[in-house]
């Protein structure tokens, strides 16, 4: 079978609105969560995404209950700390980082030994970074050389740690706390940096105490998840590339409804607007535990920048698009601190540097970000290298570029953003699916 590819034509412009999917880090949390809670959880907006429905069926696979009875709501019958189940095969993640991550935690505290496998992507992602400090709380791991498959020993008894996290991590972070639920006694993390902090909220809204102040997160072991009902906001990282889109090539107000605003992930509008992109947050209100507002954005001369790097672990997943957004820019826009994207999906440092010099932009990788100085962009034909964030991107970057962009590789799209080809177009993006 050919691989699929978009092929997007140049030029265009985009216009009134659009509602992008439910977020990804939220919806992976809820189905976790409820499975080791006591009581039915409601789910609403999930994202039925190939990387959600690979936690939801490491849930399934654990013996519990999940039923999806309509599009985006997912019911789960939660059985408790202490109820999961040894699953007869290995738990297949596919693509999803999130999903191994935060299921070593869970692993780490069973009676039972587990598999987890992934795809060739997440089996070249590392996974010592969780590891060593579930090992430090008493678990037994091993990984293949530092990746996937990775085997989590049951029946270890786990303690709290006081674990200083070595990269900025809200995956690693989260895997500890899930494991802390439960060790004996508290678990703290520290965080070098603010990451996302959906799993502290999530906990809360499961009625667990979580104390979070000054980058130190703790939680008590052994606490109980009681039942809840969730609504998943709209991913900021999908809105990310209308974001773009509008800023490059708006016509009139371009609106982004019912996005998720969670100020640990509000990166992208605070660098786009260093740019000078002209975004307005309106109706800003609160969805649960999540704050959401609808993104209003208007065509914008951008200016390149030195990117904060305090504001790297706060658009981590954006920087595709953003490096698009740079190429379009006038003037030089430098990011540093930002080498974790070299172990994302794809090394999105050296891929994005690949395909911007294919189109023509001057484009050079750094060991930890890029350089871009902004230009004319040409036509041409992109690798995505199977990274869903570098497919969308390119397919921003066609609104501005001189020539049509025929995008390689692209069915891993579905891991994050189902439906991004048909939204593009409903946007104004003249974008063809191709085999
Ligand atoms: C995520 C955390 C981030 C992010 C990923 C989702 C999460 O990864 O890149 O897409 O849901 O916790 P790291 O925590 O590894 O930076």
């Amino acid at each position: 079978m050919a691989e699929a590819s978009y092929q997007v034509a140049h030029g265009g412009c985009v216009r009134g609105e659009v509602t992008v999917p439910g977020d990804k880090s939220v919806s992976h949390r809820s189905v976790l969560f409820g499975a080791i809670a006591e009581g039915t959880t409601e789910v609403d907006n999930f994202l039925e995404s190939e990387d959600c429905l690979a936690t939801l069926n490491a849930m399934r696979a654990m013996g519990v209950n999940v039923e999806r009875p309509a599009a985006g709501r997912v019911i789960v019958d939660g059985v408790g700390l202490q109820g999961l189940r040894a699953p007869s095969a290995a738990l297949d993640m596919g693509n999803a980082g999130t999903a191994m991550r935060l299921s070593m935690g869970l692993l780490a505290g069973q009676r039972f030994d587990a598999t987890l496998v992934g795809d060739a992507s997440l089996t070249r992602r590392p996974m010592e970074r969780a590891a060593t400090p579930l090992r430090q709380m008493g678990a037994v791991i091993q990984t293949t050389a530092g990746r996937p498959p990775v085997t989590v020993r049951g029946g270890a008894p786990l303690h709290g740690i006081d674990y200083a996290l070595e990269v900025a991590s809200a995956q690693v972070k989260s895997a500890v706390l899930i494991a802390g639920l439960y060790a004996q006694g508290e678990t703290v993390v520290r965080e070098p940096a603010v990451t996302r902090d959906h799993t502290e909220r999530m906990l809360r809204a499961f009625g667990v105490e979580v104390q979070a102040a000054n980058g130190r997160v703790s939680l008590r072991g052994g606490q109980t998840l009681r039942a809840t009902h969730l609504r998943v906001p709209g991913d900021i990282s999908s809105a990310a590339f209308f974001l773009v889109a509008g800023a490059l090539a708006a016509e009139g107000p371009f609106l982004i409804r019912d996005v998720g605003v969670n100020p640990t992930r509000t990166g992208i509008l605070e660098i786009l607007r260093l740019m000078g992109a002209d975004i307005r947050v309106l109706n800003l209100r609160l969805a649960g535990d999540e704050p959401v507002a609808d993104l209003e954005v208007h065509k914008s001369e951008l200016r390149g920048i030195d990117v904060p790097e305090s504001l790297v672990p706060l658009a981590i997943d954006e920087f595709p698009v953003l490096f698009v957004a740079a190429a379009c820019a006038r003037g030089t826009t430098r990011v540093s601190g930002a080498a974790e994207l070299r172990v994302k999906e794809s090394d999105r440092i050296a891929v994005m540097a690949e395909g911007l010099q294919r189109l023509g932009v001057d484009a050079e990788p750094t060991p930890d970000g890029m350089r871009i100085s902004g230009g004319p962009i040409g036509g041409g034909r992109i690798d995505s290298h199977g990274d869903h964030r570098i497919a969308m991107a390119f397919t921003v970057a066609a609104l501005r570029a001189s020539g049509d962009i025929r995008i390689d590789d692209v069915a891993n799209v579905a891991t994050s953003f189902p439906g991004f080809p048909a939204m593009a177009r409903h946007a104004g993006i003249a974008i063809e699916e191709a085999r």
